[in-house]
């Protein structure tokens, strides 16, 4: 008897347990953390996951008509995709003593011809604005009238034209550009450039030099991953503002566990335009491989004007007065001058006004929109899509001449780029499976188990019960 009833209050305190805790929370919750020499390290140093980047590039169609004045508008026509599998790595790791790691990443780029529908970068010829010389102008616009005048002769030695004719690989991986050389020398430009070629993305291959410092999460799970450093700063400085200059996001690649859910916000911090892209949920979807999973999606107003999203306010550069218009974020402070101007794909989202400089642009919200599918347990996206495109300001200073045809203030679309996710290798797909449906499957099977076993006891309990009150009875 007594062992029946040992038992049956074990049994009964397991069911309770089994049923009002998440045993699979506790187990992931058991193994958040980048600590040196475990697998979640090492797939955190060579992530097996691997972004597949489509650059879509405006190819200038009709630069000598418009040039002539033959043409009112420019015209551009979409070409790509070149799709590039991206290769990263963390180096230089060294874990510091207060629950953070510091690390570079590097990051190498390989063609995959059979994904780009048979672009190939280095046969395509394209006819692009000269990105170098529009930068030069918009730096010198906010110079002396002498600065000016100096830039002025030394520029006109130098054969410069408002459009570029190129082949698709140089101008994302760079070409000799006698402007941007001599802009590195220049005196007049304060900040040093990091790199000697000019490309839309020579700066992302390699090792990048900016040291981020992340929480690892073993002792703050609240924080696993996000950047508590970068470059030793705690926040950036071109922002009129301090939420807008926050860097506490992570980088895309997962988030805290536990923040993943309807309600909250998720923050990515995008460093190439220095600022932290909010994520809201929208709702359930099933992703890659059957599995479910949450989607979420940049606010529709993320690049409004601050008189639609009052939280843009600070992003507005007091020098300039005046904000772009809706659908443009301004990145030219974090952009060494460069008048760049991020907008969703094709100005998705964004002002009409901003279909007019150029004919030939068509938003279009299925192919043009980015969302991320979480895994709402273990908090990494499972499937999405970054859209983001690239566009330049025109500014001109009325003492410089080399962009006479061009209009100043209009934005010219340079190229957009659909970041995606490759397939998962099988052991990674194996994980993620087991973790959504084994595990439930498991705790399914003992919250039933056990209660099945607590009846068939209790059962046992009551009757012996019942016997031993009858037994004690008829004695007397
Ligand atoms: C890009 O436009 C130029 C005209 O400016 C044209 O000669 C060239 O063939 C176009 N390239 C592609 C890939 O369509
Ligand atoms: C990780 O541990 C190994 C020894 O097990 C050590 O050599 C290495 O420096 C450590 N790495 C970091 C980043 O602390
Ligand atoms: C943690 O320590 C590193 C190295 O000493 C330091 O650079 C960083 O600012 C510290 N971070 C925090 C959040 O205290």
């Amino acid at each position: 008897f007594i062992t029946l009833t040992t038992s049956l209050v074990l049994v009964m305190a397991a069911t309770v347990v089994v049923w009002t805790t998440d045993l699979l929370k506790i187990a992931i919750d058991k193994n958040i953390g980048i600590r040196n020499n475990t697998l979640a390290y090492d797939v955190w140093v060579k992530p097996p996951i691997y972004p597949l980047i489509g650059i879509y590039v405006f190819n200038y169609t009709n630069t000598e008509e418009y040039l002539a004045g033959i043409d009112e508008k420019l015209k551009v026509k979409e070409v790509g995709p070149f799709v590039y599998r991206e290769t990263t790595e963390k180096v230089n790791v060294v874990f510091n003593d207060n629950g953070t790691v510091t690390y570079q990443q590097k990051s190498t780029f390989d063609f995959v011809p059979e994904l780009s529908g048979g672009h190939l970068p280095r046969q395509t010829r394209i006819t692009v604005p000269n990105l170098p010389l529009l930068s030069a102008m918009s730096v010198m616009k906010d110079m002396y009238i002498l600065t000016q005048l100096a830039f002025l002769a030394v520029a006109k030695t130098l054969e410069t034209r408002q459009f570029v004719h190129l082949t698709a690989h140089d101008f994302f991986w760079g070409y000799d550009d006698p402007l941007f050389s001599l802009a590195r020398t220049y005196a007049s430009f304060t900040h040093e450039l990091p790199y000697k070629r000019f490309g839309l993305f020579a700066q992302r291959n390699g090792v990048r030099k900016d040291r981020i410092t992340i929480y690892t999460g073993v002792d703050n799970k609240d924080k696993f991953g996000i950047v508590s450093r970068w470059n030793g700063a705690d926040r950036m400085h071109y922002w009129n503002g301090e939420e807008c200059n926050r860097i506490d996001g992570t980088d895309g690649s997962f988030f805290p566990p536990h923040l993943v859910n309807r309600e909250s916000r998720l923050y990515i911090y995008h460093h190439d335009m220095c600022r932290r892209l909010p994520l809201e949920y929208k709702e359930e979807v099933i992703s890659t491989g059957g599995i479910p999973a949450l989607r979420y999606q940049l606010p529709r107003d993320i690049f409004a004007n601050p008189d639609v999203n009052p939280e843009n306010a600070c992003f507005c550069h007091p020098d300039i007065q005046t904000c772009p218009p809706s659908g443009v974020f301004n990145a030219s402070p974090c952009s060494y001058g460069a008048p760049l101007m991020m907008s969703l794909a094709h100005f998705y989202l964004g002002d009409p006004v901003l279909l007019e400089t150029v004919e030939g642009l068509k938003p279009d919200p299925e192919r043009h929109e980015s969302y991320t599918d979480m895994h709402p347990e273990i908090g990494v996206p499972l499937d999405g899509k970054s859209r983001m495109q690239v566009n330049m300001m025109i500014r001109k200073s009325n003492t410089l001449s080399q962009l006479a045809s061009l209009r100043d203030g209009s934005i010219l679309p340079i190229a957009w780029f659909d970041v995606g996710l490759d397939d998962f290798p099988d052991e990674v797909m194996t994980i993620i499976y087991h973790v959504t449906f084994t595990r439930h499957r498991v705790q399914i099977a003992m919250q039933y188990g056990f209660l099945s076993l607590s009846a068939i006891l209790l059962f046992f309990f009551v009757r012996r019960l019942r016997n031993r009150s009858t037994s004690s009875v008829s004695p007397i």
